[in-house]
């Protein structure tokens, strides 16, 4: 799942930043005074201890357990082109995954933590979660590079709708229109095929003023979010918190990599910088009565190997079904209408999403739309994509 095709940097090569490319080597730059400018990067795999699945886990994401949904595609749940056509399945799993009900996480309050010591200059995250917010981020320091469920509006004519009556709809699963035209209303989710909120545009060059980046829990396969850890200066440290390694994150001389949990991965962190205590009681503040039931639901169990063959099998069987969907899908909408800025390839790509294009600075304005890269490029396209990002490093 993750991008790690990169070749990781080789050990004898020396740090440039940090005294080691190791835990304690990086919490000495952090006590030390050095960094000032922390940017944290984070991805769902930041709230799967809150009960929310992330999306591309191969058994437990969210994309792996739609079938219910009846999608020609996992993703088109949250592609704006199949939203125009069928609402439904987005509005089946926005009751699901309505903030309000979960509680953050200890790497939520992490990030906190760095805000509180006056260390954080950014938060980007991928998350519609809110949860960032709700362990005390302040919302100037926050960007939701894939917009929230704080505000939603009609995708015709743009008029705001009421937070209290779209509640009521995804309660009941049903379908806002608009008051003003009769438009579908929809959270302000940046859904594939749209455009990233101005406040991401503007930020993107952030991550070169930073001396710290910290990525975690995300597979950086969406651009242009994936682009961003490679907009450091090339001997800013960054650290991975991540079960996988992913992007180019280890190939940098100050990179470290810590491939855990998030939560324990922080965890040590604070612990080597002394701040364990303070981080575990700033996380007991996020405690509400009546959240947090769903905190264990989604930690697994370990898995027998017939069990963990079954799995694998079913994982398989779905990826068939999907692609002839897909292609079934595809071949309707071909017939009917004619796609806008559909890709001319084959069947098991995202209609409605243009290839992965290389970050360039020359162009960034006319390619900054979502772009996804599909199961099918991954694993072929992303690493290359991700190195490529036109990116300080790599240019360095
Ligand atoms: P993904 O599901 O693609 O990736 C989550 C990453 O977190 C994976 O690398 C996991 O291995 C890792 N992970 C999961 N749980 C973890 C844990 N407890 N500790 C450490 N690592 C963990 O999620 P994103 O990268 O956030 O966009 O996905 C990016 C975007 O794709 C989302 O914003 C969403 C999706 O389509 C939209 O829908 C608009």
């Amino acid at each position: 799942m993750g991008n790690e095709e990169s070749t990781p940097i080789d050990e004898s090569t020396p740090t440039q930043t940090l005294s080691s490319r190791t835990l304690d080597g990086l919490a000495e730059y952090l006590k030390s005074g050095k960094a000032s400018r922390v940017v944290v990067m984070t991805g769902a795999g930041i709230s799967t201890s809150a009960g929310i699945p992330d999306f591309r886990s191969p058994e437990t994401g969210l994309y792996a357990n739609l079938a219910r949904l009846n999608l020609p595609y996992a993703e088109a749940v949250f592609d704006i082109g199949y939203f125009k056509e069928n609402p439904e399945p987005f509005y089946s799993l926005a009751s699901e995954i309505y903030p309000g009900k979960f509680r953050p996480t200890i790497t939520h309050s992490f990030i906190r933590l760095l805000h509180d010591k006056g260390l954080l200059l950014k938060l980007f995250t991928q998350n519609i979660d809110c949860l960032e917010r709700e362990a005390g981020v302040p919302d100037d320091k926050i960007i939701e590079a894939h917009g929230s469920f704080a505000r939603q509006s009609c995708i015709e004519c743009k008029a705001a709708y009421p937070e209290d009556d779209i509640k009521i709809h995804i309660a009941a699963k049903t379908i806002p229109r608009c008051y003003e035209c009769q438009g579908l209303v929809k959270p302000e989710i940046v859904f594939f095929g749209e455009q990233l909120p101005a406040a991401f545009l503007e930020s993107r060059m952030v991550p070169m003023s930073s001396d710290l980046c910290i990525v975690m829990g995300t597979s950086l396969t969406v651009q242009p979010f994936a682009s961003l850890p490679g907009a450091t200066l090339a001997y800013t440290p960054r650290l991975l918190i991540n079960k996988e390694r992913v992007g180019d994150l280890g190939t940098g001389t100050d990179d470290v990599l810590l491939l855990e949990d998030c939560d324990s991965g922080v965890r040590k962190l604070a612990e080597a910088c002394g701040w364990l205590e303070e981080l575990e009681k700033l996380w007991a503040e996020t405690a509400r009565p009546g959240q947090g039931e769903a905190q264990s639901k989604n930690l697994g169990v370990a898995k027998s190997k017939d069990e963990a063959l079954e799995d694998e099998i079913e994982t398989l069987t779905r990826q068939v079904d999907e692609t002839l969907n897909l292609s079934k899908w595809h071949e309707e909408k071909v017939r009917s209408e004619k796609l806008p800025g559909m890709p001319s390839g084959g069947a098991t790509e995202s209609p409605t999403v243009p290839k992965p294009q290389p970050r360039s600075h020359e162009d960034e304005k006319s390619t900054l739309s979502h772009v996804f890269m599909s199961q099918s490029t991954q694993g072929t396209e992303p690493a290359s994509t991700t190195k490529e990002g036109g990116n300080s490093k790599a240019n360095e």
